[in-house]
């Protein structure tokens, strides 16, 4: 049985409470100074301050990690990420450099079309090569788990081969990935005026092999002007919903089309970008278990106004934040500029900014019962920075200070 004791923590965040943590118990980060972390078997076994703790365990019986100076929290969660694809697209990114929007590059068929043809052309095993480096980077940054998207084949073999690939990294690296259908990414130029028609394809032949073979938890859908109504993605998200899967939605990114609304409609996990959410969909989300994430470092890169991260906390929504790691909106995995940018441009604090990354994502991946908090019983999925505060976290600007990381109760960085 593998045994490990972190003491000393000079500030231990559990996030503990109530999942998701709603508007103002964001900041409520339970938070332990002089904290103490007992782990036996991959599992969190005792909490509590390192005088309290280590009165009841024989320290010889552990592997110690002396975290004196060091701040401790959970694990980060990107719930929001499209890290298996092919190819690249940085052409694209001199030409919105220069001035081009990315739905024009889209409407001329480069976009996502354009990592489409790519990801075509990529093998199952070069999927998982690349998605191996991909995962150790993120892993480095303190992610422990991660959410990763399907919807760059748009047909059924490129689509369930994407799939494949998170599922064998799943077994083969330490990192937890939670896998999501997003057969409906676009429309590419053939399906022209026969968007239905795509639609219903993915429908009914993709969709039920991906339910089938188990290869998805979630179902999700770029709801957009010009890509997909809402109507067609209730349709979709609904089908998805009765074979089994759980439902996210791309929403209200560049266009305010009712995407926020539709993902209280119809209760799904989380609701995605929300840059140009009403003020009445915030309401509702903000009275719903639905979460808000939020998506900066592609409104960044996008050059676009930030999503309206303090009035949605305010307002007493549940908001996750993660990177959207794809290879043409916001080709970063970069956790720490996340973080910048939610405290920089959003105005979320630090305390919330470490809801936002852990216990509210956890929830938008359906995980809030296994990882997101430093609780007993949950898995050891632990991150320990190089600085005493988790002050440093914003401070150090788009820096990475994680120095340790724990994944099932293996140091695997550090
Ligand atoms: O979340 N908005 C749609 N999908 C991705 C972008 C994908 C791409 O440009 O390749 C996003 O930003
Ligand atoms: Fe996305």
């Amino acid at each position: 049985m593998s045994k490990l004791i972190i003491k000393n923590a000079s500030e231990l965040v559990t996030c503990k409470g109530k999942s998701p943590k709603h508007g103002k118990d964001m900041s409520d980060i339970g938070m332990i100074k002089d904290g103490c972390v007992v782990i036996e078997d991959e599992i969190i076994v005792d909490v509590g301050s390192t005088e309290e703790i280590l009165k009841k365990y024989n320290e010889q019986d552990y592997e110690i990690i002396d975290a004196k100076d060091k701040a401790v929290l959970p694990g980060f969660i990107d719930s929001h990420t499209h890290f298996i694809f092919g190819g690249y697209r940085a052409d694209e990114f001199s030409w919105r450099l220069r001035g081009d929007s990315y739905m024009s590059i889209m409407e001329r068929g480069g976009g996502i079309t354009s990592s489409v043809r790519s990801t075509r052309n990529t093998s199952l095993e070069e999927f998982i090569n690349i998605g191996k480096k991909r995962l150790d980077k993120m892993m480095a940054m303190g992610v422990t788990t991660v959410e990763g998207k399907s919807g760059y084949g748009l047909d059924c073999e490129t689509e369930l081969r994407q799939l494949e690939a998170m599922k064998e990294l799943n077994k083969t690296h330490a990192m937890d990935i939670v896998p999501t259908f997003l057969g409906p990414h676009s429309v590419l130029p053939e399906y022209k005026g026969k968007e239905n028609e795509f639609l219903d394809m993915m429908i009914n032949e993709v969709l039920p092999v991906v339910a089938d073979k188990g290869l998805a938890e979630f179902a999700d859908i770029f709801c957009e002007k010009n890509v997909f109504s809402i109507e067609q993605s209730r349709k979709f998200l609904s089908s998805a919903r009765k074979l089994g899967l759980k439902l996210k939605i791309h929403a209200d990114e560049i266009v305010q089309l009712g995407g926020t609304e539709l993902a209280v409609e119809l209760s799904m996990s989380s609701a995605d970008h929300l840059l140009q959410a009403s003020d009445e969909g915030i309401k509702q989300l903000s009275q719903s278990n639905v979460i808000a994430t939020l998506l900066p470092a592609t409104a960044f890169c996008l050059k676009e106004e930030y999503a309206r991260g303090r009035f949605m906390i305010d307002s007493g929504c549940a908001v996750a934040l993660a990177t959207d790691f794809n290879p043409g909106s916001c080709f970063t995995n970069s956790i720490p500029l996340v973080i910048a940018l939610a405290a920089l441009h959003m105005k979320m604090s630090i305390e919330e900014i470490i809801s936002a990354l852990t216990i509210n994502a956890a929830a938008a991946v359906g995980r809030e019962d296994k990882v997101g908090s430093i609780e007993i019983g949950k898995k050891a999925d632990i991150v320990i920075l190089e600085y005493p505060s988790i002050h440093f976290l914003p401070y150090h600007v788009a820096v990475n200070i994680v120095e340790t990381v724990i994944k099932n109760g293996k140091v695997i960085k550090g």
